[in-house]
């Protein structure tokens, strides 16, 4: 660590607690910031973990009344799943909180009051749309009406879904409010502002010239908002969920999430360290590091540094290193669309098997784009990499010590050349592990470590002791002492991205934890020490629990197809003239026969009641050709004849296009003599 300062604060974004947390919150930051923390800690230095549950906000009451509970309900139910899950994968926090706690609330809420104190805020009137029937104003989310972009009639009023513009519900057509369905009206209401223009000057020269060592993405990012110029930014809201405005005749008025939400970051350490808190948030000896996804860079970049320079006694962000997103197999990742794989489900799947998940989400971080997650991608890392290289070198080292010398770590005796190679190998390991977790590279920091296990696999292959056992018992001695060693240093450098399974090799190892600057060391185990029994740190993921996945999310495609369906819009208005101009009848189905080279057509032979005719249809998806000689169907008499696939198509069968695209021929409702017409 940079020598200014004497401890690291970490914060990592506090999840809404709407749902359960999946494996895009995992891999975009609760892993990377405790890969970190574990690591600082190892080292020795003087590290604390923030994290909390963001309780507050209109999707937590629209969540609340769908269900027809109070949003107290929600956030209770869903910060113990987050919180568990957080605890069953290891994300080793100091203090995991939440922001409806009685310190959060006073914590924020006295921000709030000293900047305004301050004169910090600007007071601005505008128009917002106003329920008179539920007398309530209306959040953009609590409206819906006509998207002025593409004409969807059930655009929200913060997002269309079919277009997919951004939109504010004043340019909504024809509001309804989702409350109570009426008409909502325009009426003014006093809001607080952060005037952000007025600290864009020191802010820029902050990020853009002083802190030039940002990731790319989050400088880039904020860089653009600099150019696009900052706006002044509502910190209040009308609703009835959150922390109330601490100022006269602001009844219904809270303080807007995304004020308060970074505000935990501050509260959560104070409920950790009552008496001590302040040194980690206001003595400049502090390095602060906030842990975000990248659609939270603007608050952490921008927002909460002007609102911390404004209150005045607090520290800036030392870096802000943000991910990219990640997607499930080719997919964004979607609450609304259950297209995840949430960690409470993921562990009854594979019961123990943390780690995997943790280790495929390292390897595929997002860190610079963002990238894919795929089961096959997850069961080709965990068997071929943790299972083939580095559960397999503990295992042959544990097996072997156990099996030649009942457990008892040998003497090590003369080095040969390849030994002294195989040690050179690593002895910069942990220097290219420090440079990269200094500069938040996880995904190369694993690879170091695994590329470690990798030289302890290659040398117990190509030494193989087992077919010296016999005739040379020394050198065996020498080489097992050596692969022990090797796996004293995989237990230091795994522990901070695989910590259940290095718990699992210490164990079997029967050491301690060891410090950080350690790794590199041959010495970590001494002669004669006794070892535990094996056991393996990895099981093979076979090919059906895999499958089972893709099943899964196979079924969960089906289901949203289904449910997103709506009917297609009703076609422009035709003269009773033009519908006359149609000539339908019903026919009989003589002959039906697939059509060669064309998977989805079927020829007709229709008795028409007038000497037959040929028709051609695309329908053989949905039936068997035997099926349906017989049967009575309904065709256009009159359309001008088509070839197909050379043969000419007298016609069209007329079927219904069901919701999830499948066809089904339309049948007049009695039997119904060949030729007749519908009319
Ligand atoms: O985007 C989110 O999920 C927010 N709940 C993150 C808040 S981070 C911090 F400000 F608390
Ligand atoms: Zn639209």
């Amino acid at each position: 660590m940079d020598k200014k300062f004497k401890r690291t604060l970490i914060t990592s974004a506090l999840p809404y607690a709407n749902g359960p947390v999946h494996i895009g919150h995992l891999a975009g930051v609760y892993v990377p910031a405790d890969i970190y923390a574990r690591w600082l800690r190892l080292k020795g230095e003087d590290v604390l973990f923030i994290g909390g549950s963001d309780e507050h906000g209109v999707p937590i009451t629209l969540l609340a009344k769908k269900e027809g509970v109070n949003p107290q309900d929600i956030v209770d139910r869903y910060h113990g799943i987050i919180k568990k899950s957080f605890e069953e994968f290891g994300i080793s926090f100091d203090i995991y909180s939440r922001t409806t706690s009685k310190t959060h609330h006073q914590v924020a809420s006295d921000f709030f009051k000293t900047l305004y104190d301050k004169g910090e805020f600007i007071e601005q009137e505008s128009d917002q749309l106003y329920d008179e029937t539920a007398k309530q104003f209306l959040a953009d989310r609590y409206v819906t009406g006509t998207c002025p972009h593409c004409g969807n009639k059930g655009a929200y009023g913060d997002q269309c879904e079919k277009c997919g513009k951004d939109l504010s519900a004043l340019e909504l057509i024809d509001p309804v409010s989702t409350i109570s369905n009426s008409k909502p009206v325009l009426r003014k209401t006093k809001h607080w502002y952060l005037p952000l223009d007025r600290h864009q000057q020191w802010l820029e020269k902050w990020i853009l010239n002083d802190h030039k060592e940002w990731k790319s993405n989050v400088y880039g990012q904020c860089k653009s908002w600099f150019d696009m110029g900052l706006k002044p930014r509502a910190v209040s809201r009308d609703l009835d969920w959150g922390i109330s405005l601490p100022l006269p005749d602001t009844e219904g008025k809270v303080l807007y999430v995304w004020f308060d939400a970074p505000i935990g970051y501050i509260s959560n350490t104070k409920e950790l360290l009552p008496n001590d808190w302040e040194k980690w948030w206001k003595d400049p000896e502090t390095r602060l590091i906030h842990f975000i996804g990248k659609d939270n860079i603007v608050f952490h970049c921008i927002v909460f540094p002007a609102m911390l320079k404004a209150e005045g006694s607090f520290i800036l962000p030392d870096n802000v290193p943000a991910n990219e997103f990640l997607n499930l197999e080719g997919d964004k990742i979607s609450t609304s669309r259950n297209w995840a794989v949430w960690l409470n489900e993921y562990l009854v799947d594979f019961p123990g098997k943390q780690d995997t998940l943790r280790y495929v989400l390292t390897a595929n971080a997002p860190e610079t784009k963002d990238n894919d997650f795929t089961w096959k991608d997850f069961q080709t890392r965990h068997n071929s990499e943790l299972v083939a290289i580095y559960g397999n070198f503990v295992n042959r080292s544990v097996v072997l010590t156990n099996k030649y010398y009942n457990g008892v770590v040998p003497e090590r005796g003369e080095l040969t050349d390849y030994d002294k190679q195989t040690l050179a190998e690593f002895s910069d390991t942990r220097k290219e592990m420090d440079n990269y977790l200094d500069n938040f590279r996880f995904r190369d920091a694993l690879k170091e470590v695994m590329n470690l296990a990798r030289i302890g696999n290659k040398y117990l292959a190509e030494t193989e002791p087992w077919k010296l056992a016999k005739t040379d018992p020394e050198r065996v001695k020498t080489i097992m002492n050596i692969s022990i060693q090797i796996c004293a240093n995989l237990s230091i450098a795994f522990e901070p991205f695989l910590p259940f399974s290095t718990e699992k090799l210490r164990k079997q190892l029967n050491i301690g934890k060891f410090n950080w600057s350690e790794i590199g060391s041959i010495d970590l185990i001494k002669a004669g020490h006794q070892i535990g029994t094996p056991e393996l740190l990895f099981e093979k993921i076979e090919d059906d629990a895999i499958q089972a996945q893709l099943d899964r999310l196979q079924r969960i495609k089906k289901e949203n197809e289904q449910k997103n369906w709506k009917p297609n819009e009703v076609k422009s208005t035709i003269a009773f003239d033009d519908f006359g101009k149609l000539d339908l009848r019903v026919g009989t189905v003589l002959d039906c026969q697939k059509v060669p080279k064309a998977d989805k057509l079927l020829q007709f032979k229709i008795d028409d009641g007038m000497g037959g005719r040929t028709i051609v249809s695309g329908i053989a998806k949905w039936y068997k050709p035997e099926d349906l000689i017989g049967k009575q169907v309904c065709f256009i008499a009159n359309l001008a004849p088509r070839m197909l696939k050379g043969i000419e198509s007298q016609g069209m069968i007329l079927s219904t296009v069901n919701s999830d695209g499948s066809l089904c021929i339309v049948t007049p409702q009695k039997q119904t003599r060949p030729g007749c017409t519908i009319e």
